[in-house]
C-alpha cells in the first residue's frame, strides 16, 4: 500500500478514504491519531493490525461536537459535563459507559467507551468532513514513542496506512490525560494535557489509579489496558537516575564507554561530558512533555546508543504526565543517586 502525504488541504480526500473502511493519520494537539470510522468495526479493525497493537486495548472515540457524546454513551454524569464544559475541545480523555452503537473492536469488550474532542483545528475540520466520530490511538508502532511530527508518523507507518495529513508538530508532545467517570469517585487512568490538580480544583477528588506510578504486577488487571504494556520505549535501553543536579552529572561524567547517552535538563548540557540530549527545561513541564517523545525518537538515530541515563522527572502538574511516560519508556527502572 502506498501511503499519501496530504495536507490540511486535502480534507475532502481524505476523507473520502475513511467513508471507505481506511485509515487515515491526523494531527490533534496532544500527538498524532490513526483514525478510522469508529462506528465501523472492520474498519477498526484494520487500526489493530497496523500497529500491531493487542486486541484487548481500547480506543478513544473522536467528536468534533459535544452533543455528538449522547449517542455513543448511555450515561454522560454531571461531573462528566462539568469536565466537558471546562476542557472540551482539548487534551482529555474521558471514560462513560457504553452505548450499544459502540463495535466491540473499539471498546475491546468492555462495558465503557473513552471519548475525546480534541482542539486541533485540522481534527476538528476532519472529523466534521468524515461526518462520524473517529477512532483513533496514537500513530506509533505499538511500543514505540507516540508520534509528533508526520514525520514520526511515516517513520512507522509508511506503507501500513492509507495517508497521513501533516498539520506540523503537536502542541502538548504528550496523549491526552484518561479519567474515567463510569465510577464514582472519579478515577485518573492516563496522566496527560490536562492535569490532576485542574481538574481537581473543579470536580473535587480524583482517585489515581495505581497503574499510574507503578508497575502492574503479573495478575493485576489493568483499569487501563494501555497501562500494562511496555510502553513509548526507544531500542536503547533507559535507566532513571533519581537525584540532585550535581550527583546526576557525576554520575555520568564518570561513564567512559561511547555506547551512553545522559538524557538532561537544558541547564546540565554544559556540564556533561559524555554524550547527552535534553528533554526540556528542568522546571518548566510543559517543556518537557513537548520534547520527550521526539528526543526518544532522535535517540534511536544513533545505532551505537545501547544505554539511556534520564534524569527522574517531578510528579506534579504536567510532570506527572512525563515521570508516567518516561518510567514505562525504563521498565520502571530507578537509581536513586542522592
Ligand atoms: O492524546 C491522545 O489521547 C491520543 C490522540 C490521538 O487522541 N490518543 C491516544 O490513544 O493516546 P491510545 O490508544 O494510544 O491510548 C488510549 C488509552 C490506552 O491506554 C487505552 O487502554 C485507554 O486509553 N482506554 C481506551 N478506552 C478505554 C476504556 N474504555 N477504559 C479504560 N481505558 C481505556
Ligand atoms: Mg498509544
Amino acid at each position: 500500500m502506498k501511503t499519501q502525504l496530504l495536507t490540511q488541504n486535502d480534507l475532502k480526500q481524505a476523507s473520502l478514504i475513511i467513508k471507505n473502511g481506511g485509515l487515515v493519520a491526523i494531527p490533534t494537539e496532544t500527538v498524532y491519531g490513526l483514525s478510522a470510522n469508529a462506528l465501523n468495526g472492520k474498519a477498526v479493525e484494520k487500526i489493530f493490525k497496523a500497529k500491531g497493537r493487542p486486541m484487548d486495548n481500547p480506543l478513544i472515540v473522536h467528536i468534533c461536537n459535544i452533543n455528538d457524546i449522547y449517542k455513543l454513551v448511555s450515561d454522560f454524569p454531571e461531573k462528566a459535563r462539568i469536565l466537558a464544559e471546562n476542557f472540551w475541545p482539548g487534551a482529555l480523555t474521558m471514560v462513560l459507559p457504553k452505548s450499544n452503537i459502540i463495535p466491540f473492536e473499539v471498546s475491546a469488550g468492555l462495558e465503557t467507551v473513552a471519548i475525546r474532542f480534541p482542539s486541533h483545528p485540522i481534527a476538528m475540520k476532519f472529523i466534521e468532513e468524515c461526518g462520524c466520530p473517529l477512532a483513533a490511538p496514537s500513530a506509533n508502532l505499538s511500543g514505540s514513542p507516540s508520534p509528533t511530527t508526520a514525520r514520526h508518523v511515516m517513520d512507522d507507518m509508511n506503507g501500513k496506512i492509507d495517508a497521513v495529513i501533516d498539520g506540523g508538530e503537536c502542541d502538548v508532545g504528550l496523549e491526552s490525560t484518561v479519567i474515567t467517570l463510569a465510577e464514582n469517585p472519579p478515577r485518573l487512568l492516563r496522566p496527560g494535557g490536562v492535569t490532576l490538580e485542574e481538574m481537581e480544583k473543579i470536580i473535587g477528588h480524583i482517585e489515581v489509579d495505581n497503574a499510574v506510578l507503578n508497575a502492574l504486577k503479573e495478575n493485576q488487571k489493568a483499569a487501563s489496558p494501555g497501562m500494562k504494556y511496555k510502553h513509548y520505549a526507544p531500542k536503547a535501553k533507559v535507566i532513571l537516575l533519581r537525584g540532585s543536579d550535581e550527583n546526576y552529572i557525576d554520575f555520568v561524567n564518570n561513564i567512559i564507554d561511547n555506547n551512553t547517552i545522559a538524557l538532561c535538563y537544558d541547564e546540565d548540557i554544559p556540564y556533561i561530558k559524555i554524550k547527552k540530549m535534553s528533554y526540556g527545561i528542568k522546571n518548566d513541564y510543559i517543556s518537557q512533555a513537548h520534547r520527550l517523545f521526539s528526543v526518544l525518537r532522535e535517540i534511536d538515530k544513533d545505532e551505537s546508543t545501547k544505554l539511556v541515563y534520564a534524569r527522574c522527572p517531578d510528579t506534579t502538574g504536567m510532570a506527572l504526565a512525563v515521570y508516567n511516560r518516561i518510567i514505562r519508556a525504563a521498565g520502571f527502572e530507578v537509581i536513586d543517586i542522592g
